[in-house]
């Protein structure tokens, strides 16, 4: 089978550390299946993967990939990508990936737990499909579980163009939000404002209203600008740093206004149920900046460490 897999990782030049070629087809454990994958998406992940931060990927060909829609006995399926892990016996983790575990999915055939398959909405391409398990699961959970966003609330998201940024903007809209994005790009903020944000602003400029939640993925390029736009009582949720992973934090305004900040990651079982069935429900459809065949897989991870992508980078299978 045909996968996009990394051999050797590399730090500073992740994209040439990724090889497609032809594996061996995994085997699947007792109570495990196997999967023919029909699309895929990137994620930064995939990127600490290359460099050989997540996942320590060594001493073999290692399958990147968090993302997949497929079929699985005849079932058109999505993947539910965490393996949840609970060290202190109370707190449910959802940081293991099937990657990080050996089990990459952005190959032809792969092998996952039985009970991580759900049924992919028939709405939905193979590509839309397979922006769901990672970066739409990880935005789910920020808005519903670490927040509680509905109607009449304000909902402020940095990076517009980012697929955990699309998917905030997507989900937020439907729970009848008002959303605000920034983007460093003009041409990123219209298509904001056409997914159904109500304001789109250059990063750093003053918000209209102060935020009930913040969905902060960028990091230090625009947390101070989180915490500045954030109310009384207000809440920041943080799942990631694409610029940078130490940010300044204002501790007069953090105090003053009881701002609460959450981390957040991925998202449970029921989480990634409960965002299948939204997403059906409300007829979303995931904001794909592309599709290439995984012969071309190295063009869509220079375009994701570039960050010109408006949506997800995903990847086919067919
Ligand atoms: N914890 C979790 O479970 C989890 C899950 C998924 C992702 N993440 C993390 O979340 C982050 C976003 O992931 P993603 O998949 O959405 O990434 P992405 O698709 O590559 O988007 C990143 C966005 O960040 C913005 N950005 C990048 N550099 C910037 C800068 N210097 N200043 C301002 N904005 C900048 C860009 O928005 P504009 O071009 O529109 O300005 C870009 O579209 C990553 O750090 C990723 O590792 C975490």
């Amino acid at each position: 089978m045909r996968a996009a897999h990394v051999v050797e990782p590399c730090a500073d030049r992740p994209v040439e550390a990724l090889r497609v070629g032809d594996l061996a087809d995994p085997q699947p454990p007792p109570g495990w299946v196997g999967v023919d994958v029909r699309a895929g998406a990137l994620n930064m992940h995939d990127i600490w993967t290359l460099r050989g931060v997540a996942g320590r990927p060594h001493g073999g060909p290692h399958v990147i990939g968090s993302d997949a829609a497929g079929v699985a006995d005849g079932r058109d399926v999505v993947v539910y990508p965490v393996l949840p892990t609970a060290p202190d016996g109370r707190t449910v983790t959802h940081a293991t990936l099937l990657p990080d575990a050996g089990h990459g999915l952005l190959a032809e055939r792969v092998v996952v737990p039985a009970g991580h398959l759900v049924p992919k909405p028939a709405a939905l391409s193979w590509a839309e499909a397979a922006c769901l398990p990672t970066a739409w699961l990880t935005a789910y959970r920020m808005l519903f579980t670490k927040a509680t966003v509905g109607p009449g609330r304000v909902v402020l998201v940095q990076g517009a163009g980012g697929g955990v940024a699309t998917a905030a903007v997507g989900l937020a809209v439907a729970a009848g939000a008002t959303v605000v994005v920034t983007s460093r790009s003009p041409a990123k903020r219209e298509r904001a404002l056409a997914l159904g944000a109500a304001v789109a602003l250059d990063v750093g400029d003053r918000v209209p209203e102060l935020a009930d939640v913040v969905v902060e993925t960028v990091g230090p390029a625009t947390f101070a600008h989180s915490v500045r736009s954030t109310r009384a009582g207000g809440v920041i949720v943080v799942c990631g740093g694409t610029s940078g992973f130490t940010a300044q934090l204002d501790l007069p305004r953090l105090f003053a206004r009881e701002i609460t900040v959450h981390g957040s990651t991925m998202g449970s079982l029921d989480e990634f149920r409960a965002l299948v069935d939204y997403v059906d429900t409300h007829g979303i459809r995931p904001a794909v900046d592309s599709v290439v065949d995984l012969a071309d897989v190295r063009a869509q991870a220079a375009r994701m460490l570039a960050s010109t992508a408006f949506g997800k980078l995903c990847v086919s299978l067919t």
